[in-house]
């Protein structure tokens, strides 16, 4: 992609207080155009509130909003090139799924062969086609889910802004939809910008993640840095098991001191000949996990 330098979004000390707390801090975050970043961390870290300044919604108290090389900090968010798939879908009640997926751009008063078209092709890519007569209470959560995201998509927006789209969805088809996603992401050039407090997720569709705390970014980085290189004992923790030790680490050894080790579950091997630097532990406690078991040890 020629566009790999060029700024599809930024966000420069962005700060909001509500409810009289500070809930975005100072917040800077660049995402280049045709990117997808994944916003992720506990709940009530700032995670929506920060898509909500993002697409317009929410005004910050501090800082700029830039889309696509534009200032957009207090316009609203039907002006903004973004559009947004919500937490809790809202979709009206009372039209089809067809209609749903058609308000935004019967809005912007697009023609009526053209919005039978792209309503229909976006459609297809969610496969729903079968139920685009359907009311939203007529369909299932994960259904409705799938309307969310089409409504989004079928503005084809600059920016895609999507706040949990997969919750609903079961195992199978959250692989599926997130693959479908990433795929016309990359195809159409869509920067994106997901949050999702799913790791499993977050590694396998960006390519960087944003790891919130307390409505500031903690580290931002690719997948493979974020698990293997955390900046942060609190973003080793997020992302992935660890196991932690207090002491330092040299020559494959821990010895005591007065830092943290992280070890990944999977870096731990079995060493039966008591070799230097083996702990001794017996099995507390054995976990089936489907291609995998997970073993307990307790160190002796
Ligand atoms: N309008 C508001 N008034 C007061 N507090 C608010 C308001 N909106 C959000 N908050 C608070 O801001 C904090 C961050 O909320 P936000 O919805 O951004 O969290 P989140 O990271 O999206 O969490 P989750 O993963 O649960 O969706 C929360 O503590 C929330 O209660
Ligand atoms: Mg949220």
């Amino acid at each position: 992609m020629s566009q790999q330098n060029e700024i599809g979004l930024e966000l420069k000390g962005l700060s909001k207080v509500l409810g009289g707390r500070v809930i975005i801090d100072n917040l800077d975050l660049q995402v280049k155009k045709g990117e997808m970043v994944s916003l992720l961390g506990p709940s009530g870290c700032g995670k929506t509130t920060t898509l909500r300044m993002i697409a317009g919604f929410l005004i910050p108290d501090n800082g700029t909003v830039t889309l696509a090389g534009k200032d957009v900090t207090t316009i609203g968010p039907e002006k903004r090139p973004s559009a947004m798939v919500f937490q809790n879908y809202a979709l009206w009640p009372h039209m089809t799924v067809f209609k749903n997926v058609a308000y935004p751009l019967k809005v912007r008063k697009v023609n009526k062969a053209e919005i039978e078209k792209r309503v229909h092709d976006v459609l297809g890519v969610v496969n729903l086609m079968h139920h685009k007569d359907s009311r939203p209470a007529q369909i299932s959560g994960g259904e409705q889910q799938r309307v969310a995201l089409a409504r989004a998509l079928v503005q084809e927006p600059d920016i895609l802004l999507l706040d949990e789209p997969l919750s609903n969805l079961d195992a199978k088809l959250r692989v599926k939809v997130r693959e479908d996603i990433r795929d016309l992401q990359r195809r159409l050039g869509i920067t994106t910008v997901i949050v999702t407090h799913d790791q499993d997720e977050a590694l396998s569709i960006s390519d960087r993640i944003a790891v919130m705390k307390e409505g500031k970014i903690e580290q931002f980085s690719t997948p493979e840095d974020i698990y293997n290189k955390p900046a942060t004992e609190y973003v080793a923790n997020f992302i992935g098991s660890l196991n932690r030790y207090e002491g330092s680490y040299s020559n494959g050894q821990i010895s005591t001191g007065s830092d943290v080790v992280g070890v990944r579950p999977e870096d731990v091997t079995f060493d039966s000949k008591n070799s230097a630097g083996a702990v001794e532990a017996t099995v507390s406690l054995v976990v089936p996990r489907g291609h995998f078991h997970e073993v307990y040890l307790k160190a002796q």
